[in-house]
């Protein structure tokens, strides 16, 4: 090593999550690899060196470093890592607010022509001008409250040229903004108006329209289906993720959301790379996932907003499944974009302690979408995506809710918030 671009120095407590390259399962959720007074080399976006300052120090007495930044004592944490968001749509709708505080259930509004296709109706309207900035508007945001790689569905197009205009957006915006978008095709999201009584017709137009055109253009690595009373029946979701399989796409499945109609099984049989929401889901259906590794992404502001009981995740933890946590960023279930909200409910709500929260938001949020070899721990060889949080200590985050404790955010070694 002749030069190193950045030394992170005076690190109180630097929570690596290092270990094994695989999700962290069951008990191992505890385990984040803390080194105290730590220091991390930065060479070409990459870390290059990491471990107690003096250590490091040594290992690069012969070196030129270009910059040292003091983190001043406080902690830092792997940039988080959001593997569950809906980041691209037209327009909001906090007018279903009042409709929710008089009772009427999500799925109640969305049979009534509101919720998705509320959404769905904005987002069609909109030019790709337009959803660039507002999409933007949300990863700034995302970016100055720690998450340094975000996954982002479509689905709210629902035609061909629609759902096309909403992924070109997000490759768009992963072209120029600090954070990375992993895509996912979700044309399966909803069944629109159009098709109202007639899924059938509009689950053969994702199987021979959508998707394939979607795999050819290259504008999506996972395959993510809505499978819910109402929505997606459990074989319909079986036919369309088997086919974007058969193409080579990734799978995912929001599964038993609010009914337990067998999407927890049906994402063990597939072999699914993920699992989502899972708040009603069966110990039969997560121990098939168990059974086959599919990692369980709980949305802890999804079940808040909806005002529902919270997914199992002690019962998770329990059958030795690993979780990840998401905010599920969409104007409808959980319109947050904070990262550190989900800390606390995934606290307070998932009775997860800071140790197992952190980790299912960032190495296990990373296999969520099969970047765990790049991002998620801070380790030789990784990308230098990290967060200096103002605090000395872990829990003090979800512990002093409703304000942003970040203090310094590097993407790839850059410092893109300070
Ligand atoms: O993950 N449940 C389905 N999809 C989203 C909500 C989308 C919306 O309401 O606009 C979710 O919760
Ligand atoms: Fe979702």
């Amino acid at each position: 090593m002749k030069t190193i671009d950045r030394l992170i120095y005076e690190i109180g407590k630097l929570y690596t999550l290092r270990g094994p390259a695989r999700p962290r399962s069951g008990s191992e959720m505890q385990e984040v690899s803390v080194i105290e007074n730590a220091a991390i080399a930065i060479a070409q976006g990459q870390i290059v060196a990491v471990g107690k300052e003096e250590e490091v120090r040594q290992q690069l007495k012969d070196t030129t470093i270009v910059e040292e930044l003091n983190a001043k004592g406080r902690i830092v944490t792997p940039g988080f890592v959001d593997p569950h968001t809906h980041l691209v749509h037209g327009g909001s709708r906090e007018h279903e607010l009042s409709l929710k505080l008089q009772g009427v259930s999500y799925l109640d509004i969305l049979a009534q022509g509101g919720g998705i296709l509320s959404t769905v109706r904005s987002t069609r309207q909109a030019t790709e001008e337009e959803l660039y900035r507002q999409a933007k508007k949300s990863l700034d945001r995302m970016l100055i409250l720690g998450a340094t790689t975000v996954e982002a569905k479509s689905g709210y197009g629902l035609t061909l040229t629609n759902e096309l205009k909403q992924l070109r957006v997000a490759k768009m915006l992963n072209e120029r903004h600090p954070i990375e978008l992993v895509s996912t095709f979700m044309g399966a999201h909803a069944i629109p108006e159009e098709y109202k009584g007639d899924s059938e017709a509009f689950v053969q137009i994702v199987i021979e329209e959508m998707l394939p055109e979607v795999k050819a253009r290259g504008l999506a690595e996972f395959c993510d289906v809505f499978c819910e009373k109402g929505v997606f029946t459990v074989e319909e979701s079986r036919r369309i993720l088997t086919a974007a399989q058969k193409l080579g796409f990734g799978l995912k499945i929001h599964a038993d959301e609010i009914e337990s109609l067998g999407g927890a099984e049906l994402a063990g049989e597939l072999n699914c790379i993920s699992a989502e929401h899972l708040l009603a889901a069966s110990d039969k259906g997560l121990q098939a996932m168990a059974d086959h590794g599919v990692i369980a992404v709980c949305l802890p502001a999804t079940s808040f907003n909806l005002g529902v009981s919270p997914a199992r995740v002690r019962r998770m933890i329990e059958l030795n499944l690993a979780v990840a946590l998401s905010t599920d960023y969409n104007p409808g279930s959980s319109p947050t974009e904070s990262p550190q909200m989900v800390m606390t409910l995934g606290c307070l709500q998932l009775k997860m302690t800071p140790e197992e929260v952190l980790t299912a938001m960032t190495i296990n949020a990373a296999y969520a979408i099969n970047r765990g070899k790049q991002v998620g721990s801070i380790e030789i060889g990784k990308q230098a995506d990290l967060v200096i949080f103002d605090t000395t200590n872990l829990a003090y985050i979800p512990y002093h809710f409703g304000i942003n404790h970040v203090d310094t955010v590097l993407k790839k070694g850059d410092i893109v918030v300070q």
